[in-house]
Formats: structure tokens, sequence, C-alpha cells
């Protein structure tokens, strides 16, 4: 079953108040869309995605906005620290809150999910939290990274749990739940995206030639949020009958030059 392209649509944003969320929430909102943003602040639910309270009052809010029926889910909130809270966002945040709103998606006619990757997740960094994440368990992810932050490694952080995102996205994406629901499940990859979490971390001339050196980007350089907010309302449209498990890298490039021709 699916629904024309021109119907209003209910769908979930987190990370609405700011960069890429806050572009693809305006966006989606321009098509007709009811969106109900979720955010730490200025947005329709105010939750903390960072702890497992916080999403299920994230969860059972949207739920209670949307009247237990979502067309579509896409998870944009994100930091970018050197500390666990980066593993307890990016990664539990997305997957916890994606899980708990699937049965609200698999009662829409053409319902899709997607959030936001990273290029950096294709490093290999960090096995032992991207394991735990992987495992689900919460406490020893946490743990884990903890004990990476205080060794200073805690630049692995954000790549970790954008690898652990990628990964849990494949094995996830063609289940029974998932694809056997009618449910594509999707990722963007951007490079450098211009929203205030690149600007805190490329303040400085020399923060900003490592950016550049670490994330390359021959094509056009580095993209405003809607380049990537685009990318995203596509994979959530009812246009999307059949890519699902993707990472779709919206990096200028980056991804072809780190990965290099080989990898396909
Ligand atoms: P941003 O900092 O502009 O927006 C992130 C939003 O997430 C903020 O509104 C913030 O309040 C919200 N958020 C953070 N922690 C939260 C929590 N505990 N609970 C609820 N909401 C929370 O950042 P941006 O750039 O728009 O990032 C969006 C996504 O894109 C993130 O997942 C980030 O990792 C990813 N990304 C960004 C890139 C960039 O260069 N800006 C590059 C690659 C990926």
């Amino acid at each position: 079953m699916t629904s024309s392209s021109s119907a209003r649509r209910r769908i979930a944003v987190t990370g609405a108040a700011s960069g890429i969320g806050k572009a693809l929430c305006g966006l989606l909102r321009a098509q007709g869309d009811d969106v109900i943003g979720v955010d730490l602040r200025d947005a329709e639910v105010r939750a903390d995605l960072g702890t497992p309270a916080g999403r299920q009052e994230a969860v059972r809010a949207v739920l209670e906005r949307s009247g237990g029926v979502l067309d579509a889910v896409t998870a944009c909130a994100g930091v970018s620290a050197r500390v666990p809270v980066t593993i307890a966002v990016n990664y539990f945040g997305v997957t916890e809150l994606l899980q708990g709103l699937r049965p609200a998606l698999a009662r829409a006619r053409a319902p899709r999910a997607a959030f936001v990757g990273s290029v950096v997740g294709t490093k290999a960094v960090a096995p032992e939290v991207v394991g735990a994440c992987l495992s689900g368990d919460e406490p020893a992810a946490l743990a884990t990274a903890a004990t990476l932050a205080g060794q200073g490694g805690g630049g692995a952080l954000y790549p970790a749990s954008k690898a652990a995102l990628a990964r849990w996205l494949r094995r996830t994406a063609v289940t029974e739940e998932w694809a056997g629901a009618g449910i594509p499940l999707n990722a963007v990859g951007p490079g450098v995206v211009l929203t205030p979490m690149h600007a805190a971390v490329a303040v400085t001339k020399e923060q900003r030639r490592i950016v550049e050196q670490a994330v390359p980007m021959p094509l056009n350089g580095h993209a405003e949020p809607e380049v990537i907010a685009q990318a995203l309302r596509w994979l959530t449209s009812v246009e999307n009958t059949h890519v699902t498990g993707q990472v779709l890298y919206v990096d200028g490039g980056a991804e072809a030059v780190l990965r290099g021709p080989d990898r396909f």
C-alpha cells in the first residue's frame, strides 16, 4: 500500500532546534507536512535523548501528539564531545528512539525512517565501544567510553558512535520488524556541514585546517544543512520504496577520497 506523495504526513524529527534537524523541519513544513520536533529546547517535544528516561519521555510524548501513527521518523539530534554522552545521544538516542517509535510507523500506510550518520563513521575506531553499543548494553558502552576518554582517547567517541550506527543500520534494516513491515530505514552520512556543531569545533584557523584535512570535499566544499535535509527528505518520502540499509554519503566526495577507489 502506498499513499499519494501529496498527502499530508505526520513526521517526527529529533534535533529540531538547530542545524540539519531544523532545516529538515523547515522543508517538511513548507511542503505541508505535520512535524513533531524533538529537542532539548525550542521544540514541540522537549526531552533529553541522552538518558533512558528522556528517551522514554520522548517516545511517550511523540505517540501522544501523533495519535500513535507516524508516517516518518528522522533522528538528527547529536553531539560531538569527547565524553561518553556522545555515545549516549548519538547511538542510544537514535536506536532506542527509532525502536520505540517503530510500532507507530508500522501502523502508517507508507512509513519511513532515517538518521544522520557521518563520513567519520567509516573509520575503524574504538572497537570495544562499538561492540558494547551493538550488544545494546548502554552501561557497558558508557563505562568503556569513559575509560577511553580518561586515557586521552575521547576523540574516538564521535566516530565510534557513527560507526556503530552504520553497523546497526545494516543488521536492523533487513529484519522482519523493519523491511518485513515495509519500513525503509536509512542514513545520510554528511562530510562537513555548516551548522552550530561545526562552528563549535572549527573556531581557530588551525582547527579549520585539521577539519579540512580530515574531511576532504572535492565537490563543492562544505555543505549547508539544507543539502543534507533534502537527502533525508527523499529517503523518508513515499517515493523511496526500495532503498534500505544504506548510508547515503552526501559529503562532496569525502567518502570516495578517504576509502579509495577499491571500496564499493
Ligand atoms: P547542531 O548542534 O546544529 O544540532 C544538533 C541538535 O541536537 C541541537 O538542536 C541539540 O539541542 C540537539 N541535541 C543535542 N543533544 C541532545 C539531547 N541529549 N537530547 C535532545 N536533543 C539533543 O548540529 P548539526 O550539525 O545539525 O548535527 C545534526 C546531526 O548531524 C548530528 O547527528 C551530527 O553528528 C551530524 N553530523 C553533523 C556534521 C556537521 O559537520 N555539522 C557532519 C556529520 C554529521
